[in-house]
């Protein structure tokens, strides 16, 4: 598992703060309060996250690029600087899922704000028992821990929120505007993209957490995609013709999600349901709703307040808070 620490955090704001220009390893010494053994160590542990230092002897240090490997931990927690989401930010190799990593921490009273990042999950975990594959390739997979001051009627806000995060940031990022299937499918030309699982922990007037899971194809082909086993996909790398940056792509959507969950706590309600609104698909579209009670048929016509959805079911109005989507005719949003 590879994580920042405060020392790596510090001598990273030092040099990138002073590129490029050299930083005597002296000035590192006195403003950092550690030894000099403890800077080497720092500068080699940055180096193995990929990130560009040069080193002068007698001189100094020298930031010279950012990290090749687009999960660098400590490149990503610079990045989030002011961000109350993501830190600490865990990256793994292989893990069965991000949801049990962060779920244990919440277990553990971590704050809020710790993310775990996976190259591959051996058993990642869709909604509805579903699994999701999480092939090594360059996929994103991550959970992030929250503690949200909302009520526990209005925890599907969140879940609406990470999608709508989601959406917003591959829109600002790379001009790929995708729409939100209830809840927080992102679908582009009707074929997914991203899947989000949100797992909360609450009693009668308080949230204890939520622990919100994002799959998205980022860097696999469509081809890879279906012979590990996934339905429908599709990837950004198809649909932007060349690679993405998981690290960008991530921060995006930490800092969004920061944004809306502070809206939520400070009343936005409807602000928020109005953005998921105009970005929704699944509004006004023939549904298929499945339940743990059985399968209805109808027409989606709104969102709720908490975020629910209400569907048309011969010509009665139905609520629904958990349920699976299906929208009857393939269309190209
Ligand atoms: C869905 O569409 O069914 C939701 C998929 C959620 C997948 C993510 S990947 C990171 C996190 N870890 C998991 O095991 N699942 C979520």
């Amino acid at each position: 598992m590879q994580k920042a620490s405060p020392t790596k955090l510090a001598i990273l704001d030092k040099l990138v703060s002073a590129a490029p220009e050299m930083v005597p390893s002296g000035e590192l010494v006195a403003s950092l309060k550690v030894t000099r053994q403890a800077i080497w160590k720092g500068i080699e542990s940055l180096r193995e996250e990929t990130i560009g230092i040069e080193s002068v002897p007698n001189r100094g240090y020298r930031f010279a690029s950012p990290p090749t490997f687009d999960l660098s931990p400590s490149w990503l927690e610079y990045s989030l600087k002011g961000c109350p989401l993501g830190h600490p930010i865990l990256v793994f190799d292989s893990v069965e899922s991000t949801q049990e990593i962060v779920k244990e921490a919440a277990r553990q009273n971590m704050p809020a704000g710790l993310v775990a990042l996976a190259e591959e999950q051996r058993s990642g975990r869709g909604r509805m028992g579903r699994i999701w594959l999480s092939p090594t390739g360059g996929n994103l997979y991550a959970s992030i821990l929250l503690r949200p001051r909302i009520s526990p009627m209005q925890i599907q806000l969140v879940n609406l929120a990470a999608g709508l995060a989601a959406q917003m940031t591959l829109e600002s990022l790379f001009r790929v505007r995708c729409s939100l299937k209830w809840p927080n499918d992102l679908l582009w030309k009707g074929r997914k993209l991203c899947g989000i699982l949100s797992e909360t922990a609450s009693e009668t007037d308080r949230v204890h957490y939520a622990v919100t899971g994002i799959g998205l194809n980022v860097n696999m082909s469509v081809e890879e995609l279906v012979s590990a086993g996934a339905e429908n996909p599709c990837s950004l790398l198809e649909i932007r013709g060349e690679k993405s940056d998981r690290g960008e792509i991530l921060a995006g959507i930490l800092r969004r999600l920061a944004e809306m969950i502070e809206t939520l706590e400070t009343g936005g309600m409807q602000r928020l349901v109005s953005l998921y609104r105009q970005r929704c698909s699944t509004l006004g579209k023939e549904i298929r709703i499945l339940t743990d009670s059985g399968i209805d048929y109808g027409i989606a016509e709104n969102i709720t307040p908490d975020g629910a959805l209400e569907v048309n079911v011969q010509g009665t109005l139905r609520i629904y808070s958990a349920a699976d989507v299906l929208h009857v005719r393939a269309s190209q949003d």
